[in-house]
């Protein structure tokens, strides 16, 4: 991959996990993480490299970075999740899409490589459910999708247009102990473990049976960094490839927690938002073609993640109640 590496939307659930993996990879210099928020004390010390604000909706802004920093590679990370685009249509249209082709933009005039996101969003009610497959049906129903899908396709025209290297993921829901989930419909994956150690008793906003499929952390920033580091002329789809981790059900997680936790109970109070919008994405995708073009392979499986959250979550709120005592 190109050197320097600039990552847009950086203080979000992945770009927190993103920016220390490729700073250990490439060095913490060549990794200029930035985002529209300012860091938090905590975030600042614990960080060891440039960081920039970049609003990701201003070109100039874009430009300037880019230029400054002599960037090559872009992670662009920006974006609004489904349940706050669905709160805030408007504004997810703007800033999903108008932050993408600003971005693309930018990597065209000065010749950068970009990793773009998509999503299981990307998807709808008229796709097959079942091992979805990498071409298939796109028609969503959420402005979150219908941006994804958008943003997919001016990917792909960016690319065979004017050669622009891009290439993208279509993440499931991602699972992780560091910064919070930044208000999709899968969040319930997350807040789960909390509740779970918190008070053994979780109330989640799904139906017990709503099976999507997930990942872990870790995979999530091992596919982001796998396909930017594939060959190309092994690459045959380039953007949007489905990859997943797993899939589960509100009750088969929850049971998976009560082996470590027995006495802990989850219930159900259905938000009707986050509920269609589950109903409408993918059971299962097909990721061969991942596998098959750069050697896409997850690491964790609903149990081996399920063990690794809970040791961590606990780790955190351990720390957090030692330093709220010290107030
Ligand atoms: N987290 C998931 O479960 C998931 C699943 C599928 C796809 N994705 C995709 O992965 C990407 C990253 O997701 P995430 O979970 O880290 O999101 P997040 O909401 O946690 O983080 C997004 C970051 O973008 C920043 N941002 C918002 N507007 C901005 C702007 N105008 N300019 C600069 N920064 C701005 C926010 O401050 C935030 O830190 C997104 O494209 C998302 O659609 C995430």
């Amino acid at each position: 991959m190109k050197t320097k590496i600039l990552v847009t939307g950086s203080l979000g659930q992945i770009g927190s996990e993103l920016v220390p993996t490729l700073r250990e990879s490439y060095g913490a210099d060549q990794v200029v993480a930035s985002d529209i928020r300012m860091m938090s004390r905590e975030q600042l010390l614990r960080s060891d490299g440039p960081f920039d604000f970049l609003d990701c909706t201003n070109q100039r802004q874009i430009q300037d970075v880019v230029q400054r920093h002599e960037i090559k590679t872009i992670y662009h990370l920006v974006a609004l999740l489904s349940a706050v685009g669905e709160s805030k249509p408007q504004v997810a249209w703007d800033v999903n899409l108008g932050s993408l082709y600003r971005v693309l933009e930018v990597a065209r005039v000065n010749g950068c490589g970009i990793f773009v996101p998509s999503s299981i969003g990307a998807f709808g009610p008229s796709t097959p459910r079942d091992h979805t497959p990498q071409d298939t049906i796109q028609r969503p129903t959420t402005m979150y999708g219908v941006t994804k899908v958008a943003g997919e396709l001016l990917s792909d025209y960016y690319c065979h247009r004017f050669g622009v290297d891009i290439r993208g993921v279509r993440y499931p829901g991602i699972i992780s102990y560091g910064a919070p989930p930044g208000g999709g419909t899968t969040d319930y994956a997350v807040e789960i473990f909390y509740e779970a150690i918190r008070h053994q008793q979780y109330t989640c906003f799904l139906k017990p049976n709503t099976r999507l499929d997930m990942m872990y952390m870790p995979d999530a920033v091992k596919a982001a960094i796998g396909v930017m580091e594939a060959a190309p002329e092994r690459l045959v789809h380039r953007n949007s490839f489905n990859v997943t981790g797993m899939n589960f059900t509100p009750t088969e997680l929850a049971a998976e927690i009560t082996k470590h936790i027995p006495a802990f109970k989850i219930d159900y109070r259905v938000d009707p938002v986050r509920q269609a919008i589950a109903d409408s994405w993918p059971m299962s995708l097909d990721d061969s073609a991942a596998r098959q073009e750069w050697e896409w392979n997850p690491r964790y499986d609903l149990a081996a993640m399920v063990r690794d959250m809970l040791e961590n979550v606990e780790k955190k709120l351990a720390v957090e109640e030692v330093n709220n005592d010290a107030y």
